[in-house]
């Protein structure tokens, strides 16, 4: 099937990797010329394991191209993913919808014939409905543009397989006459053959699932970290705590990992843009919990400055502090609203020395807040340290030795964020280690 992915984020770059993959003749889209040239290329403009080899096969068997030529995109299929960016407006809590709007207003002029666009990206509700009235006006004579919803759930660090083997596939159709299903399951034809649940549902509905699934997980884990406060404050231990819980079924062990909390692309601003939207629709205070969710989800981040500066005997100023970790989460080079680089950077403010490393997101770190100290390796990071912050939990953070670590530093202090270390192989190294939620 033919097909074009307009959008090469995170989400659009891996799509149109991922749909080659399956079989299919894709063409990628975007006006940004370096992130084309780079993936035309066959390097992956950000670190995502697995895309490369996917992105690079797919471009050799010639099923995979890039253009910036909306014209080229118009004539190449009547098949369009919408993957384009949604962030968080200026200034206020609402979506900003400005490209994916865009995307309509550029290239449903450009068709003939029957086409339709499918939306992946993550919209305020009712935006599938407007985008088809603005399709509706600019289609030429005698052209059909249907929108359909097609929402995108996947995880950084797990993209590859979270597209090829999703848990579920949803599509929101529109009520009136539509292909969208017979396309969909034309797309989806290998995950629906190997047991893939396919949900078709109305348009706001879909729309509502995928802001829902991320309010789910950040409640989930704003959950456990308000726990965790009351474990600090009443001597319990929060890991031991959702170990127990964990065990319910109905609950779970997932997503109740506290520490530092929630960051990246999606959960911080996903929840603010569905509180946006419930009020825009009167429906504000159905939400208002999540405004909880998000103050105790920032709270976390205040918590390791208040521990840390607690632990370097009330003040910062001139402390060498050593922040492991820059990406929002491990297997990510992504930095935006990253915990890791918010703790560093409020540390640096506040007086203190910091050095920052992070296996893969030092180059983004670096553009987004270029004060901090980056250090080439961890051993140089760690060097002289008055203190030690393990902020995102990577793997070779977690298989630091305590021992050898502790030859590097001025003071073995260490506050895991993550609560990811083997407490008491630190402590028997001689090391005051901290985590938030237990009292070690
Ligand atoms: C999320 C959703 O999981 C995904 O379905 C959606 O498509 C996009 O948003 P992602 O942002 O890649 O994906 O990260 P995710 O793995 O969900 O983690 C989000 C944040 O929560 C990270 O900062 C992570 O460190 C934090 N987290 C996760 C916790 O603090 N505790 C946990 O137990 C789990």
């Amino acid at each position: 099937m033919r097909m074009t992915v307009i959008g090469t984020g995170y989400l659009g770059a891996t799509h149109a990797a991922c749909m080659a993959e399956l079989g299919h003749d894709v063409l990628g889209v975007d006006v940004d010329t370096a992130k084309i040239e780079s993936l035309k290329a066959g390097t992956v403009p950000f670190y995502e394991p697995g895309l490369p080899e996917v992105l690079t096969r797919n471009l050799e068997a010639g099923r995979l191209d890039f253009t910036t030529d909306y014209a080229e995109a118009a004539r190449f299929a009547n098949v369009h993913f919408l993957g384009v960016g949604t962030p968080q407006k200026r200034g206020s809590y609402a979506a900003d919808m400005t490209y994916v709007r865009a995307v309509v207003q550029d290239l449903v002029p450009l068709l003939e014939g029957d086409h339709i666009i499918l939306g992946k990206s993550t919209v305020p509700v009712g935006t599938a409905a407007e985008l088809q009235e603005l399709a509706d006006e600019l289609a030429r004579p005698g052209t059909t543009v249907e929108i359909a919803w097609n929402p995108e759930f996947l995880r950084e660090g797990y993209a590859v397989k979270d597209t090829i083997t999703p848990d579920r596939i949803v599509l929101g159709v529109r009520k009136e006459e539509s292909r969208a299903e017979e396309v969909a399951r034309e797309v989806y034809a290998t995950p629906i053959s190997q047991g893939t649940p396919f949900l078709v549902m109305d348009l706001p509905t879909a729309e509502l699932v995928k802001v829902s699934a991320n309010a789910f997980l950040a409640t989930k884990i704003s959950f456990i970290n308000a726990v965790s406060e009351v474990c600090e404050s009443s001597g319990g231990d929060i890991t031991a705590l959702a170990d127990a819980i964990g065990f319910d079924e109905r609950i779970g062990r997932k997503f109740l990992g506290a520490g530092l909390g929630f960051g990246g692309g999606c959960l911080p601003k996903d929840i603010r843009a569905f509180m946006a939207r419930a009020g825009e629709l009167g429906a504000d205070d159905a939400l208002t919990f999540l405004r909880e969710v998000d103050a105790v989800n920032m709270r976390r981040r205040d918590r390791v400055v208040h521990l840390t500066r607690k632990l370097s005997g009330g003040n910062l100023l001139g402390k060498r502090v050593t922040v492991l970790g820059a990406a929002f989460k491990p297997n990510s080079d992504d930095v935006r609203d990253s915990p890791a680089l918010s703790v560093a950077g409020s540390l640096s403010l506040a007086g203190a020395a910091v050095s920052v490393y992070d296996p893969e997101a030092m180059d983004n770190a670096r553009k987004v807040f270029p004060t901090l100290d980056y250090a080439e390796t961890v051993e140089e990071a760690l060097d002289e340290a008055d203190i030690v912050v393990l902020a995102t939990e990577w793997q070779q953070f977690r298989d630091l030795d305590p021992v050898a670590t502790g030859e590097l530093v001025n003071n073995k202090v260490i506050i895991d964020g993550r609560n990811v270390l083997p407490v008491q192989a630190w402590q028997d190294a001689g090391w005051n280690i901290q985590a938030l939620g237990r009292n070690l």
